[in-house]
């Protein structure tokens, strides 16, 4: 099988596990490394509670960078209250048994990717985007050596989640996805309206449960936290996932329909900081570099979910 060379930079938080869950069981995947930075939770808990993820899915083969602990010109800023104060729910912290790899992510970004033949190397993107962006800085000619950048975070039709105007990974860092967004990279974002279709029901959660591996009991619990918690803040009975939406795209783009488009953020206003203003229309954009979201075969995401963290453990 020809295997998708992969980076994921996140920052777990309860649906990242999710996503990571998903990743190690997809023999699809040739997975290069998980950078971390700092977003739900610091960093130091992002980067240990990566490693806690990777041995309870044995995939200790994987290497894992600690990234930037603070975003670019702003205080950092957690969602501890939808990911518990160590950011993976009601799972127990332990130290794991491997540390984090030698060397800073935003080197092991560069150094994967430049060493590997151009557009080869994917990256799913899940917390706030300081690694890339600072990579960007760092490499000149990185965007172009990158393949897909697979981003879940925007907020458009559905309004924001942190602010009426923002959803959190783009309102932590605006300006990281700003310089992400203008870098040329080819960008696909999975925001709010294409995550917003992804819910863990009753019946979808009751499902992973039966499955009975560590993958999918540890993505089982996950969601149960989430349900539990979302109840309590917003109302909602069956919590969003949002974070494997781009992992299942990059194993399924037809579970996802994509509209060309060019992203900017608003980093100025206090009041709408973080916004995305997808513009659809070439006359006024000039250029439509980028790729929407706009809707998501949710069934298929679970299906994928599923078969990843089952007993075969590949899709
Ligand atoms: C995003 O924000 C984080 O809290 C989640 O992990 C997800 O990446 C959703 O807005
Ligand atoms: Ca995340």
């Amino acid at each position: 099988m020809n295997r998708q060379s992969l980076i994921i930079d996140c920052d777990p938080g309860v649906d990242d596990a999710v996503a990571l869950m998903l990743a190690f069981g997809a023999g699809e995947f040739e997975l290069l490394a998980i950078t971390a930075v700092g977003g739900n939770v610091p960093v130091g808990k992002t980067a240990r509670n990566a490693r806690m993820l990777r041995q309870i899915a044995g995939r200790e083969d994987v290497p894992v960078f600690m990234g930037a602990d603070r975003p670019l010109r702003r205080e950092p800023a957690g969602a501890g209250e939808f990911h518990g104060a160590e950011g993976l729910g009601d799972l127990t912290p332990f130290e794991p048994d491997a540390p984090c790899a030698d060397g800073h992510a935003v080197d092991a970004i560069i150094d994967l990717v430049m060493t590997r033949p151009a557009r080869s190397v994917a990256l799913a993107v899940m917390g706030p985007m300081t690694n890339l962006a600072l990579a960007l800085r760092k490499a000149p000619g990185l965007a172009e050596r990158l393949g897909p950048v697979a981003v879940m975070g925007g907020a458009r039709s559905e309004g924001g989640n942190i602010t009426a105007s923002a959803e959190f990974n783009i309102w932590a860092d605006p300006d990281a996805a700003a310089e992400v967004l203008a870098s040329g990279c080819d960008a696909v974002l999975f925001g709010l309206d294409a995550t917003h279709q992804v819910r863990a029901t009753e019946q979808r959660i009751a499902a992973l449960e039966t499955i009975g591996t560590a993958k999918a009991e540890t993505a089982a619990s996950m969601m149960r936290f989430s349900q539990r918690i979302e109840r309590e803040i917003v109302g909602w009975d069956a919590p969003p996932v949002h974070d494997p939406c781009p992992v299942a795209w990059l194993l399924k783009p037809e579970l996802f329909e994509l509209a060309r488009c060019h992203i900017r953020v608003e980093t100025e206003s206090d009041l709408t900081r973080g916004h995305t203003a997808v513009e659809f229309r070439e006359a006024v954009a000039g250029t439509l570099p980028h790729r929407w979201a706009t809707s998501t075969d949710a069934d298929g995401v679970f299906a994928l979910i599923a078969a990843a963290t089952g007993a075969a453990g590949t899709i």
